[in-house]
Parts: C-alpha cells; structure tokens; sequence
C-alpha cells in the first residue's frame, strides 16, 4: 500500500526549492531595507482568533477553515492566513509601545478547504507584511512600493496593480443601505449562501462566484461613489503617492477583498497566468481590527502574496532561479581502504566552508565520475593508494581538464583559495 499527498497539499521537491528559497531570501532582503522585521506565528490559533479576525461572514470562516478539538476540548483552527495572528501577537506582546510604525513581516504556510483549482490549494503558502500605528495613505503606498521592489528584484514584469476604496464604518452605512436596496428585489433568484449574505453583511454578496448572482452583483452599486470627504483624501492621498513613486495602476471599484476587516484601501496584484481570479497578491487597510480584537485604536494595513502563485507567474515569464552549485568537489575514491580518507578530506573541506562530496554508496569509480559530471560539480580529486602514501591530490577542474596538485595535509587553505579563483 502506498499513499499520496492530501488533495490540495503538495510536496516541494528539491528540483523546486531553488525557487522558493531565492524568492524567501528576496523578500526577507527586501523587507529588511524597508524597516520590517521578521515575526513567526503558531500554525493554529485558538477558532475565536479567525472568527473575530477574519470576521463571521467570509466564506474562509464560513466554509474553509480546518478546526478541530485538541485533547484538552478547545477549538483550534489552523490559520487560514497571517494577518489575524499577527494583530493577536500584536496585542499580546505589547507591541503599541513600540515606536510606530511597528512594522512585520511573516514568511507561513497557510490552510484553506477550498475547491482545487489552478492556483488554488488547501495548504499554501504567503509572504506577508503588516504594519501598524500609521493612518494616513504613505504607509500604503510604502507597502506597495515594497511588492514593486520586491517583483523587480525576482526579474517580474507584466503584473497589474488595482486599487480601490472601501471607505470606513461611517460612509459604509449608507452604502449598505443601497446595496440592500438594489439586492432587495433581486435576492430571491440568487444563491443560498447570498441570501446568508444578504441578512449579515450585503457587500460579502459581492464575492458570490456562482453564475446566476454574478448578473446581479456586477451592476451593483460600489462603495466608491459613497465614500465620505476623509476616506476621499485618504484614496486621493494614495493615488497621488503612488504616482510621485511612478507605480502605474488602475483603479478597480469592483476590488472588495474576500475578508471583513477591511477599511480604506484595498489592492490586488493581478496577472492572466495564475488562475483562479489571476490575483497573486492581496491587501488592504484594518484600522478598526487590532481595537476589535481587545487592543487600542491602533490602525494597520498589510499584504499577503500567494508563493505558489508567484513562482506560477514567475516560470510563466521564463524567469529563471538557478544557484550557483553549493558543492564545489567531489572526493573519487580508487579503493575500499581509502574511503574513510576520502571522508576525512571531504570533512576538512567543509570545515573551511568549500562543499564537497565523496562516495557513500560503494559505486565504481566509473559511475562516481558520471555522478560527479551529472551533478555539474566544478571540480574533481581521485584518491587511491598512491595518494594516501604521498598525502598529495590532483585538483581537476573539469570544464577545461586543467590540474593542480596540492597535499591535503598542510595546503587545505590553498586549495581553498584556488577554488573560490576558480
Ligand atoms: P487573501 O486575499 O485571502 O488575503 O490572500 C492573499 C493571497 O494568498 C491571495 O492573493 C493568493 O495569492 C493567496 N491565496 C489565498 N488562498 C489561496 C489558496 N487557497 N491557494 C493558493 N493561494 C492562495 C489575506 O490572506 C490577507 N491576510 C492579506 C492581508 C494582509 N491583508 C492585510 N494584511
């Protein structure tokens, strides 16, 4: 009997991990130059964390978390995003003393049950930032500025940015009240879950992805045209940032976000290659979520980029991730009696930091020679009886042939040095 990955899991194979591991060490160089300092969360939470957080009507609460009973009966749910435990840490940690703004950034895997599709996953994973204690629209614009730099830097082009506004409490009133307006005498011929929607917050019905609602929800009224003088300027701040940065955008009334704590501004990065909505990266403002969580009125605003969608994009544009080899020598060995010299060698090497490999598996040294060649590893040392009683190996470097001698009992730093020149 053998088994397979979980339906929407996947595994991330050493041939990929190049990838992931340039786009981590990227974003964490990238955050870093903007002021953002790396938080790790727990995994799970406790269920109220994502419920308050994330908030009673989206369809990640409704229908897509992963909760369960631990062994002491609490429900625990495994985090279906960042943001929700970044504000828990927040408040927990004390981090409103902390001069503003407090800036985060966060590198997690993260947990959905969700229909497959392309793009689509139930374990996944998201690079993020959130900041906290800034309200005015800089920040945004800062943290905008940071994904530019960040796809510029992983040689990515091609992807749109949208923007929008979805105002704050007190213009949303009105807007709510128009939604139901206009839904009012249609609500009957769409969805169940709309319907759900309808009685506990109208604007979820504008993330409804079935056919029949699609109809209605695309000629609804948008919050932009009821957004009040102070969200105005906020979204006019914005723009004009992001245009004094030279960020081309378009802005998107339709963009609502899947989540309930948004407020202000919403952005997506979209592209036409990564399926499911093409959106690779999410954000927005939460000035209302750390005080609705049990802390101050601190405001925030964050972002969350789906990696796997990201490096979709990415292969999609023939961006390429190859590292240079990390092992630099492969130790052949002649014989069964020089094989623990080889791993002597090999140890004294890799004390002074050059990476090297010998023969583990007992292999002819034909078939060590092919290894080392299908490996692509630069250089080449054969080690047998004569050179166990001379205590000297010939370097190889096999793109030319070329060979250079060197006793690997008093020239380690040498051979070193001849390597890295090399
Ligand atoms: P989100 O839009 O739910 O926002 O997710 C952010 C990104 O995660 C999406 O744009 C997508 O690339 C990726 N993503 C989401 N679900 C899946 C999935 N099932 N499979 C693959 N990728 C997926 C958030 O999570 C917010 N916490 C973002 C945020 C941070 N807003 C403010 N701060």
């Amino acid at each position: 009997m053998t088994y397979s990955a979980p339906k929407g899991t996947k595994d991330i194979l050493p041939d990929e991990i190049s990838a992931w591991q340039k786009a981590e060490r990227v974003f964490s160089e990238v955050c870093s130059e903007y002021g953002f300092r790396e938080i790790r969360i727990p995994t799970f939470e406790h269920t109220e964390v994502f419920q308050k957080g994330v908030g009673g009507s989206t369809d990640v609460v409704r229908k897509e978390m992963y909760t369960f009973q631990d062994k002491g009966g609490r429900s625990m749910t495994l985090r279906p995003e960042g943001t929700a435990g970044v504000v828990r840490s927040y408040i927990e940690n004390g981090m409103s003393s902390l001069p503003a703004p407090v800036r985060l950034f966060y590198m997690i895997n993260a947990f959905r049950y969700e229909k497959m599709q392309k793009g689509r996953y139930r374990e996944f994973h998201q690079f993020g930032v959130e900041a906290f204690g800034s309200a005015g629209p800089n920040i945004d614009a800062e943290i905008i500025s940071l994904l530019v730099m960040f796809f510029d830097r992983m040689g990515i082009r091609e992807t749109r940015l949208c923007i929008n506004s979805i105002g704050c409490p007190e213009c949303r009133a009105a807007y709510y009240e128009a939604l139901n307006e206009f839904f009012a005498d249609k609500i009957s011929g769409m969805c169940p879950d709309c319907n759900e929607r309808f009685k506990q917050n109208p604007m979820r019905i504008l993330d409804c992805k079935e056919e029949r609602c699609g109809v209605f929800t695309s000629r609804a009224p948008r919050q932009l045209a009821f957004l009040c003088e102070n969200c105005k300027t906020h979204f006019d701040g914005l723009k004009s940032t992001l245009d004094a940065l030279s960020i081309a955008y378009t802005v998107d009334p339709g963009i609502v976000r899947g989540l309930d704590y948004y407020t202000r501004t919403v952005f997506e990065f979209v592209s036409d290659h990564v399926g499911t909505q093409g959106t690779i990266c999410g954000g927005g403002r939460y000035d209302k979520l750390v005080e609705m969580m049990g802390g101050t009125s601190v405001p925030g605003v964050g972002f969350a980029m789906g990696v796997e969608r990201f490096l979709m994009e990415a292969s999609s544009q023939n961006v390429a991730f190859s590292e240079p080899a990390t092992v630099k020598i492969y130790i052949a060995n002649l014989t069964e009696e020089t094989a623990a010299l080889c791993q002597r060698i090999a140890f004294s090497l890799r004390r002074l930091g050059i990476g090297c490999e010998t023969d583990l598996t007992g292999r002819s040294f034909r078939s060590q020679m092919k290894y080392a060649n299908k490996a692509g590893i630069p250089f080449v040392a054969v080690i047998g009886p004569d050179e166990a009683v001379s205590a000297k190996m010939a370097l190889k470097r096999m793109s030319d042939g070329s060979e250079m001698t060197f006793s690997f009992e008093t020239n380690m730093a040498e051979i070193k040095r001849h390597i890295l020149n090399n």
